[in-house]
């Protein structure tokens, strides 16, 4: 077996909220193999963005451990840490949020380059066109401010400064979940484009099963700090367990493939 990528142990992580404690984190654990993607499901408050912050290092946890590609991620300092952080990126929801708003889109991934040195400083423009390209964003928009581009856009170029390090796992908190549906697919196919090309990992935060389902080889399933279930995709949704995931099922219509939908003459009548 492929040693896992990351490694998660009983990570605890509580925040003090109008005089109670609310355990985020309460004892998670799971593990991410090279070129798999986790999809992690679960309601509103249950503890998904803390996981990737602590994940991440954004926040320490008060418990647990965590190891990355065999180090001991939470103890790692100074250049070793810088040099492992590369591996470990993070696309949010509100990508605005995480650039600077006078950037420009070929700035964005031209600093990104810069910083991790992953080209002398003369070919940084010319592979800034060709992640531009990659993710599907026309040249014309290199020179345009992240400010006036749209979400969708703003997402791509999140994405694409997210692998111009070539990292070994990207964390997408809800990274989707703001976009209509046909930009949505469109990134989803990308994100699975990239990962057959380059064997990146993938932790996929959503509290959406129809779009965690389409991308997912495994699915976790959390509520009130916990993962309370967690195995293949199919497998999981086929048969859920807990009440968490039935409900998930219940809230999607019918859970299809997103990244190759049917073409509606393939259809028959009784899959509605
Ligand atoms: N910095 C913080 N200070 C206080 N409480 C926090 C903080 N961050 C998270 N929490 C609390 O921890 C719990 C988990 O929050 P978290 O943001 O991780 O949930 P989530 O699953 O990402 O929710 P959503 O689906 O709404 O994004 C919530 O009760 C939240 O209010
Ligand atoms: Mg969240």
């Amino acid at each position: 077996m492929t040693e896992p990528l990351l490694v998660a142990r009983d990570l605890r992580r509580g925040f003090a909220s109008g005089g109670r404690r609310v355990a985020a984190l309460d004892g998670v654990s799971l593990a991410i193999a090279p070129g798999e993607t986790l999809g992690l499901v679960g309601g509103s408050g249950c503890g998904k963005s803390t996981l990737a912050r602590v994940l991440t290092r954004l926040v320490a946890p008060e418990g647990g451990s965590i190891a990355f590609m065999g180090d001991d991620w939470l103890a790692l300092g100074g250049g070793r840490l810088r040099a492992a952080r590369r591996h470990m990126q993070m696309v949010f929801q509100d990508p605005l949020a995480a650039f600077n708003p006078r950037a420009t889109v070929g700035g964005v991934i031209a600093d990104a380059l810069r910083i991790h040195a992953m080209v002398p400083k003369a070919g940084r423009a010319a592979e800034a066109a060709r992640l531009i390209d990659r993710v599907g964003l026309p040249s014309g928009l290199t020179g345009r401010s992240i400010r006036d581009i749209s979400g969708g856009q703003r997402q791509r170029v999140a994405i694409a400064r997210a692998i111009a390090v070539r990292p070994r796992l990207v964390i997408l908190d809800e990274a989707v979940s703001a976009l209509d549906v046909s930009v949505r697919g469109r990134i989803l196919e990308l994100l699975v484009g990239l990962q057959r090309e380059t064997g990146v990992g993938y932790l996929f935060i959503s509290h959406d099963l129809a779009v965690v389902r389409a991308v997912s080889h495994r699915i976790a399933v959390m509520a009130a700090g916990r993962i309370v279930e967690e195995g293949p995709a199919a497998g999981v949704i086929a048969a859920p367990s807990s009440d968490v995931l039935i409900d998930l099922i219940g809230a999607v219509p019918r859970l299809t493939g997103i990244i190759r939908p049917e073409r509606s003459e393939d259809r028959q009548d009784d899959a509605y």
